[in-house]
């Protein structure tokens, strides 16, 4: 085990956090963080959006009814991002390229290296003490953000980041097992692969009857059933195909 490890395997997702800014060395070494990730292509194709204006923070926490998405030290708004990779090049070159990042290729590749940088971001802010919570939530209303932060074309936003000192102690939540997650050379078949998920629902079912708020009767896989049948975003689509992203 080392710090980073240990870091990493204490991690819980924290939702109240004091009143106090990230101090700024702080912001700057968690940004330098997720600016370090590995790229695809060397493309680097996101855009990271602090915000610190209280009046844009109430507008996103109005989308859901998530507070700490107001009450922080700090928001980060993740962007999939190919505007920059036009601004130097000229007007023939751009009709090519804005082809060319509507692939689904590219959509991918945006949204793995904003998300390898996030979680760069989160690990280094969780070893500096910093709690850290990725919000979703934020897609409900997609031409609200993109109206707040004048997003171009080609700039999608994908998820956010609430930081903050943690005003909260969380347990860790318990995660799918090695069985459940790591195969050797081949798929899992079936029969093992639905015994590691028994023995995971065990643990859950545990988890959350027995966690200090929040308790209910639940497992892993019932959960997944009720989730998964929940219709995700109509706006999700056309939006994406707005933006310039994803539409062959
Ligand atoms: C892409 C992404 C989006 C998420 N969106 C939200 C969100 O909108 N609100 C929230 O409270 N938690 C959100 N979470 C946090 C998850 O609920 C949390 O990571 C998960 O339940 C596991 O708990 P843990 O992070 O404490 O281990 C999100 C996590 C990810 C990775």
């Amino acid at each position: 085990m080392n710090s980073i490890i240990d870091t990493i395997l204490n991690h819980r997702s924290i939702r109240k956090f004091t009143e106090q800014p990230l101090i700024a060395e702080h912001l700057d070494m968690i940004i330098d963080a997720a600016r370090s990730s590995s790229t695809s292509s060397y493309l680097m194709a996101y855009t990271m959006i602090g915000v610190t204006d209280p009046e844009k923070k109430a507008a996103l926490a109005s989308i859901s009814n998530q507070p700490y998405i107001k009450d922080n030290g700090h928001f980060v708004l993740f962007c999939g991002d190919y505007h920059r990779h036009m601004l130097k090049a000229n007007e023939q070159e751009k009709v090519t390229m804005a082809y060319n990042v509507q692939s689904t290729e590219y959509f991918m590749i945006a949204t793995v290296d904003a998300t390898i940088a996030a979680q760069n971001m989160t690990v280094a802010a969780e070893s500096l003490g910093i709690g850290a919570c990725y919000i979703g939530s934020i897609k409900r209303d997609l031409d609200l953000v993109s109206d707040l932060f004048d997003l171009p074309e080609h700039v999608v936003p994908l998820f956010g980041l609430a930081l903050g000192y943690p005003d909260e102690q969380q347990e860790i939540k318990p995660k799918l097992p090695k069985e459940a997650v790591y195969f050797e050379n081949t798929y899992k078949d079936d029969v093992a692969h639905k015994a590691a998920l028994e023995q995971f629902d065990k643990t859950i079912e545990t988890y959350y009857r027995t966690r200090t708020t929040n308790k209910r009767e639940d497992s892993w896989t019932k959960q997944m059933v009720k989730t998964l049948h929940n219709q995700r975003n109509d706006r999700l689509t056309p939006f994406v195909k707005e933006k310039k992203f994803n539409t062959r």
